[in-house]
């Protein structure tokens, strides 16, 4: 540290001369004008101000002054730091301003441009009518089970009990696969996958099957080539037609809404014996068969019956299960299987088809939004 020198002339020191003073107070607003960014306005503080900049250095020497040269040149270069201090802050300012200025141009959101909406899709309704069903009867212990579309012939008939001969192999109008004697058909139904089950699995089955399924119709207002199904299964000790019907109303409640009753009439399939239709009452008419309580005017849903017909049923024939390994005698099984095409267009007033099948997510969309 150097001592205050009693020999040392003010005007030797050059930094403290006010041309010097000036010099560098004319530097600073120079580069502080000319500083069009912060960043060269920073780089302007640091020369001009900071630490080691001409009029910090000047400050310094000050103290080396003697008392009566002090007073004076401390004010020199008191005012310098303090114009050049102003002129920072005032361009620091309006640099600021002019970034805030740019910035909001150069950000500028439109809040009214429209947005790029991604279209969603939408599971088809007898995809999400089908989950509902088998999420359901999982929730209650069932099983999912599947098979294949394309399904051996004798798996898809024979096992069924509908022999070569039977009459009612000729009621499903069935897609052959070439050559003949392939062995192979287009499911006609999703029974087949009752007796794959059977034959995989031990009592107690309690199995639910949804699918595609194919009959040789043209397509029409009320007829598809292709269509889905979904059929339950239960082969257990003691099951009874008491457990079937049970099982039904489960199934025609979660598919029509809690309430709806279901009635059962005689019928005839080759696989179950005794064997059922199943009707279930109009959500329509709920059961009055007339537009209004007490008119003339049928129901045009259920045709003034007052039922609908939602799909075959019964007890599993003792034969089926003798073929597929399960003693008849010691094992009882039910089983019910339904068109999901004709149930949804009834619930939901599908006008043909059509719109059933021709994959327009707008359709889709009107039973809700499920991707
Ligand atoms: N598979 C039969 C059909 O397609 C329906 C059915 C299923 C009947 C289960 C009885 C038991 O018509």
């Amino acid at each position: 540290m150097s001592g205050p020198n009693t020999n040392y002339d003010p005007v030797e020191v050059a930094a403290l001369e006010p041309a010097a003073v000036q010099a560098a107070v004319d530097a600073a607003l120079a580069a502080i004008a000319a500083a069009s960014s912060l960043d060269e306005l920073k780089a302007a503080r640091t020369a001009h101000q900071g630490e080691k900049s001409p009029l910090a250095l000047a400050n310094r020497e000050i103290g080396a002054l003697p008392p009566s040269a002090k007073a004076e040149a401390g004010k020199r270069v008191g005012q310098a730091r303090g114009r050049v201090g102003q002129a920072l802050a005032a361009r620091q300012a309006e640099l600021e301003a002019e970034r805030d200025e740019r910035i909001l141009v150069e950000e500028r959101v439109d809040v009214t441009v429209p947005a790029l909406r991604r279209r969603l899709g939408a599971r088809h309704p007898i995809e999400l009518v089908a989950q509902r069903l088998v999420d359901s009867f999982v929730g209650m212990g069932w099983e999912v089970a599947e098979g294949p579309e394309l399904e051996a012939e004798w798996l898809n008939f024979d096992a069924l009990n509908l022999g070569p001969d039977h009459p009612a192999r000729q009621m499903q109008d069935t897609f052959f696969l070439d050559p003949v004697d392939s062995g192979l058909v287009l499911r006609t139904h999703t029974s087949p996958v009752q007796i794959r089950t059977m034959l995989e699995k031990e009592p107690p089955i309690y199995i639910v099957a949804p699918g595609k399924v194919f009959r040789t119709d043209d397509l029409d207002a009320t007829h598809t080539p292709v269509f889905h199904q979904i059929e339950c299964l239960a082969v257990d000790k003691g099951l009874t037609m008491a457990h079937l019907r049970g099982a039904i109303d489960a199934f025609v409640q979660i598919m029509f809404g809690e309430g709806t009753r279901t009635r059962v009439r005689a019928s005839y399939f080759p696989f179950t014996e005794p064997s059922m239709e199943t009707d279930f009452v109009c959500f329509a008419c709920h059961g009055s068969g007339s537009t209004t309580p007490g008119s003339a005017a049928q129901c045009r849903t259920c045709g003034g019956s007052g039922w609908i017909e939602l799909g075959g049923s019964g007890m599993v024939n003792r034969k089926v299960l003798a073929a597929c390994g399960i003693d008849p005698d010691v094992y009882s099984g039910f089983a019910f299987g339904l068109g999901i095409e004709r149930a949804l267009m009834l619930r939901h007033g599908v006008q043909g088809m059509h719109e059933m099948v021709e994959g327009d997510v707008r359709f889709s969309q009107q039973f809700g939004m499920e991707v």
